[in-house]
């Protein structure tokens, strides 16, 4: 999506903010990084607990494998509760959540600590070991960030499929993954209705026989099926004396090598197989830590509101690890954003006095779609920060967003990062001067730059290639089980490099604006979806033969899927068959998954070695020009 424009405007932060900020001068941080790599990083990690410090700060020795803190040991959960425990946080609210229905649940450092050793007693006793895989599937509760905890603080690696994905999608990760154990709800609410997790789970389990143990916690109370034997209730399970051992509700924290894996996130590719990229305990650690504290400048007294999904990168970052590891205050909200009506979201920055709001783009233009008049009837003066995460944000939508949310006191830090990256990369911090829909610079210690084709940096103000030039403490380490293709999808289009996926530019004052991917990956209200998986997903219909998907401009959502459909002999094109095939991918992907529209051609531009040439089906749609077709099969 190319509609965002580079804009004269710069806004500078508010003097209030400025005067606070945790960081005072961006040039002298980064000059720093520049400098002294290792010594920036070291300075930084020495804000956490180790349990025994590093040997070296990087290990370059095996690039692009890189390794941050060798020899160090520590567990993140040892950093997220643990040391909070003997210090007057132990009665500081961790977190507070509101169900959909107006539930309210809030925990302190204790209480969120008790749970997460109940839960992590249960799933030792279920045999979980270090090292080994759990899925996670749930809906929006506390119990998700608890289940997740639990595994890390026994050294299990946690792979939570996002609740919003369907059968096929957790089937496939459930079984790249390996999973024994998975964890979900019997449902989740959201819009008013109940999304039926435990059967799209046991669905997804008849695909994927080798789980021996579901863990299911009651959330929306409809019948659901349980098996004998493999099925258990949650409630259930915490209630046996199992869930407390000697030494009260306490179970110990598994001692990790800063390398130790900590999670596994599937997201896509190019390929219709999501790859998982694996996060550690160490590095990551730092770097999520590290960008929270100067990005959003969170305050011992503030109350931070990260609205993505806990299923998403951002969710583990910075709803789960990254506000924890600050001993910070975070507020969860189960449902949907309109739900009962559009000031939903308003009406709890208000009721929570939320001080940083940390979205979407696409929440932000749904949003501003019911006027000024539903956040108007709220006192959101409570807020200081505000943040956007995992599109680019159009200027329209950014400057209603500061001023009408933000009141034109609070700056949006527009953080630019990724799943792979694990931590923001091209980002903002309080005193950074801000230009409507440019996510401004890299991160201290980040070298961010445009190539063109061949690997040469373009000049200010012209389009190119994003690519990664240090590594950083909380990048991917490879992709599980398949570090060939993380050389190749990552290091190998510009060797020595890591290559982000993404178009940019850099203007003449220095400032990155994102344009898009540029691979075969769609980004939907901020989802990042495969071309190849919704059409595998199309192409497992009994009446397709062959399909391609491609992303259409879409006021709210970014993008929309438009996908074109060749049928099998012996079926007709209809309004019914479209509207079946539609339905057949959410059933299979999920909702988000959707496509926006069907078109039934009679064939696919190709090349001649029979690759879909999606570049000529979007410049079609779009009325522009087809470019060079020199390889395009007649
Ligand atoms: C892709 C990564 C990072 C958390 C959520 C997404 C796009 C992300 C921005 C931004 C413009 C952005 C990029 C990137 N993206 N943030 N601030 N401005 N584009 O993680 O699902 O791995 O997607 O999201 O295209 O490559 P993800």
């Amino acid at each position: 999506m190319s509609s965002v424009r580079e804009s004269a405007e710069l806004f500078a932060p508010s003097p209030d903010v400025v005067a606070q900020a945790n960081v005072t001068s961006y040039e002298e941080l980064a000059r720093w990084a520049e400098r002294d790599l290792e010594g920036f990083w070291a300075a930084q990690a020495e804000q956490f607990v180790w349990l025994q410090k590093w040997d070296r700060v990087l290990d370059d020795s095996n690039k692009p494998f890189y390794k941050w803190f060798v020899g160090g040991k520590t567990n993140i959960v040892h950093n997220c509760l643990d040391r909070h425990l003997t210090t007057w946080r132990r009665n500081k609210l961790a977190l507070i959540w509101e169900g959909e229905d107006g539930d309210l649940r809030t925990f302190s450092y204790h209480a969120l600590n008790r749970e997460v050793c109940k839960f992590a007693n249960v799933l030792r006793s279920m045999g979980v070991t270090r090292g080994d895989r759990v899925t996670i599937y749930m809906g929006r509760v506390p119990e998700l960030p608890i289940a997740m905890l639990a595994c890390a603080k026994i050294g299990a690696v946690h792979s939570v499929v996002y609740g919003g994905f369907s059968v096929e999608a957790l089937h496939g990760r459930i079984e790249d993954s390996q999973s024994n154990v998975c964890i979900t709800c019997d449902g989740g609410y959201m819009n008013g209705k109940i999304v039926e997790l435990k059967k799209i789970m046991d669905e997804a389990l008849k695909r994927s026989p080798t789980v021996e143990h579901v863990i299911v916690l009651r959330r929306t109370g409809q019948d659901v099926a349980m098996e004998a034997g493999r099925d258990y209730w949650w409630h259930d399970l915490m209630a046996l004396p199992i869930a407390r051992s000697a030494t009260g509700n306490r179970s110990d924290t598994a001692v990790m090598d800063a390398e130790d894996p900590l999670y596994m996130l599937y997201t896509s590719g190019t390929t219709g197989k999501p790859k998982a990229i694996l996060h550690t305990h160490g590095g990551y650690m730092v770097g999520i830590g590290t960008t929270l504290r100067w990005v959003f400048d969170l305050k011992e007294e503030d109350r931070w509101w990260c609205a993505a999904d806990p299923g998403w990168v951002t969710g583990h970052s910075y709803i789960v690890y990254g506000p924890l590891l600050l001993g910070a205050t975070s507020f969860m909200y189960e449902g949907a954003p309109t739900y009962p009506y559009p000031n939903r979201w308003w009406s709890m920055v208000e009721k929570y006095g939320i001080n940083v709001l940390y979205c979407a783009p696409t929440a932000i233009r749904g949003l501003m779609r019911f006027g000024e008049a539903w956040p108007n009837r709220h006192d959101l003066s409570s807020l200081r920060l505000l943040g956007s995460v995992g599109e680019p944000i159009n200027p329209e939508a950014w400057r209603w967003y500061h001023r009408v949310i933000g009141k034109e006191r609070c700056p949006i830090m527009d953080t630019w990062w990724q799943t792979e990256t694990g931590m923001f990369m091209i980002t903002p911090l309080p005193v950074t001067n801000l230009k409507p829909g440019s996510a401004t610079y890299p991160f201290p210690g980040v070298e961010a730059e445009v190539y063109d084709e061949h690997g040469k940096p373009v000049a200010a103000g012209e389009e190119g290639y994003l690519v990664l030039k240090r590594p950083w403490p909380a990048m991917l380490r490879t992709i599980y089980k398949d570090p060939d293709r993380y050389v190749s999808q990552y290091w190998s289009r510009f060797p020595g490099v890591y290559f982000t996926g993404d178009s940019a530019r850099r203007d003449s004052d220095g400032y990155f604006w994102i344009i898009g991917r540029v691979d075969d990956v769609i980004k939907v209200s901020g989802y990042r979806l495969g071309t190849a998986e919704i059409e595998s997903a199309l192409v497992s219909h009994p009446a397709v033969a062959e399909a391609a998907a491609i992303g259409l401009p879409h006021e709210v959502k970014g993008n929309a899927i438009h996908t074109y459909v060749i049928l099998r002999a012996g079926h007709e094109p209809s309004e019914g068959l479209m509207e079946m095939l539609r339905q057949h991918v959410a059933h299979e992907l999920g909702p988000i998954a959707r496509p926006e529209k069907i078109t039934f051609v009679p064939a696919l531009p190709k090349t001649r070695s029979g690759k879909i040439m999606r570049r000529v089906l979007r410049a079609r749609a779009l009325g522009l020009a087809e470019g060079d077709l020199t390889t395009l099969e007649e």
